[in-house]
């Protein structure tokens, strides 16, 4: 069989073997195939293995890519995004810098709600052209998948509008599109109060995203001044009855006991939990909860960072990493940057950092049994860096280190820069 392409010569880290993602210690291991080569046939991966292989294989391709020793990696995952939305908030740089807290701009009607006001005032093209120039930055660092999160519209029409948006984006540029319904992201001030009523309001619309295939899974923000605990319960409970997997945003700020019911209601992961107890954090654990960290929010809002070495070492937890993008907490679309951010926030090695934003990134989406991994058999989504160590692209911040970037086996991403035709 001839394939499409074979990268040869390179450093991989294939993060291949077992299923699941990799818990604790584990996450060191990125399966290591050096010198190596990968090759793949519409779309999908043929071959994963040592140079010494290829020649015993004849294998050959249309395209042979020297790799000339270089690093190459599965494509990454962004499993925490508030993609599509309208407007910036950079008027909230001089509020925190005069020491108003987060949940305080939102309190005062701010925050959240300042984005809520201008995504119900956007119009769908609109918000496509934000989020697709946002989609193009991702994908020139590497980012090939990206979990997508409604939760600027807080009624109906706006968070139908958000997520057919996502839809529409997911199958007009090359970036993967996974959404997840967050209806309940904040009391919008027409609730008078009444987190009950807009609950209920927010599990009708929850019925229709399902009936419309809009979201796989289903997040609520629940925190102090929020949702409370057992408010954010019965929503997920209800909302796990329609079908959906769930995430929730747990102990941001306050810890209020999102983690336990992340544990309790089986959710996929729960996400932030940096003011989580550790019982919390061990619940998650034993229940198999990926814990997305996010340490963008905790350096931009100034925030104490979570407990990652806790968690690593000495519950064995498997950790993902995400950007958090959203005009607010994180305005960023760079998870090469929150590589840095973890190693020197969370004293994460190069390759736990790697397997976060990898392997377990992947499972944390609900896509580890076809991405996440270069394996025969996985979507072929691949990253050709231009450094040969692993550890140059935590060290060397806030620039891109991506080559190439191959999405379901087509040359996406060439120097680092988005190719046009991939763009349409
Ligand atoms: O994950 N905390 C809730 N949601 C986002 C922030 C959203 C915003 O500030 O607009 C977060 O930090
Ligand atoms: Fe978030």
């Amino acid at each position: 069989m001839k394939l499409d392409v074979l990268i040869t010569n390179a450093r991989v880290a294939t993060l291949a073997g077992g299923s699941g993602p990799r818990r604790g210690r584990a996450m060191r291991d990125v399966g290591w195939v050096t010198p190596g080569a990968v090759g793949w046939k519409d779309g999908v991966i043929r071959f994963v293995g040592p140079m010494a292989d290829v020649a015993r294989h004849g294998l050959e391709a249309d395209a042979v890519v020297d790799a000339g020793g270089r690093l190459v990696t599965p494509g990454l995952v962004d499993p925490h995004t508030h993609l599509v939305h309208a407007g910036s908030r950079e008027n909230e740089l001089a509020l925190k810098l005069d020491g108003v807290p987060y949940l305080e701009i939102l309190r005062q009607g701010g925050g959240i709600l300042s984005t809520v006001r201008a995504t119900r005032a956007a119009d769908e093209p609109a918000l496509m052209a934000q989020a697709r120039t946002s989609l193009r930055r991702m994908l020139a660092q590497g980012v090939t998948t990206v979990e997508a999160k409604s939760g600027y519209g807080l009624d109906e029409a706006t968070e139908l509008k958000q997520l057919r948006v996502a839809q529409q984006l997911c199958s007009s540029q090359p970036v993967e599109l996974v959404s997840t319904f967050l209806g309940p992201h904040a009391l919008p001030p027409e609730a008078g109060g009444d987190a009950g009523a807009f609950l209920d309001q927010m599990l009708a619309v929850a019925a229709q995203v399902r009936r419309e295939g809009l979201a796989e899974f289903a997040d609520i923000f629940c925190e102090a001044g929020v949702f409370s605990v057992e408010q954010s319960r019965r929503y997920l409970a209800r909302c796990r009855e329609l079908g959906f997997q769930l995430k929730i945003h747990a102990d941001e700020v306050e810890p209020l006991g999102g983690a336990e019911l992340a544990a309790e209601l089986g959710a996929v992961t729960a996400d932030h939990v940096i003011a989580a107890s550790d019982n919390g954090l061990r619940a998650c654990v034993e229940a198999g909860v990926i814990l997305v960290l996010l340490p963008g929010t905790s350096w931009n809002l100034g925030a104490a960072p979570a407990r990652a070495r806790f968690i690593l070492d000495d519950l064995g937890g498997a950790v993902a990493l995400a950007t958090d993008y959203n005009p607010g907490s994180c305005p960023t679309e760079s998870l090469q940057l929150i590589m840095a951010f973890a190693a020197n926030l969370y004293r994460m090695t190069p390759e736990e950092i790697l397997t976060a934003v990898t392997r377990n990134a992947a499972y944390a989406v609900g896509r580890g049994h076809r991405i996440g991994t270069l394996e025969a058999g996985k979507q072929a989504d691949v990253i050709l860096w231009q450094t040969d160590s692993l550890a140059y692209i935590p060290y060397h911040f806030g620039v891109n280190h991506v080559d190439q970037v191959y999405k379901r086996g087509v040359l996406v991403v060439a120097n680092g820069q988005v190719l046009e035709e991939a763009s349409a």
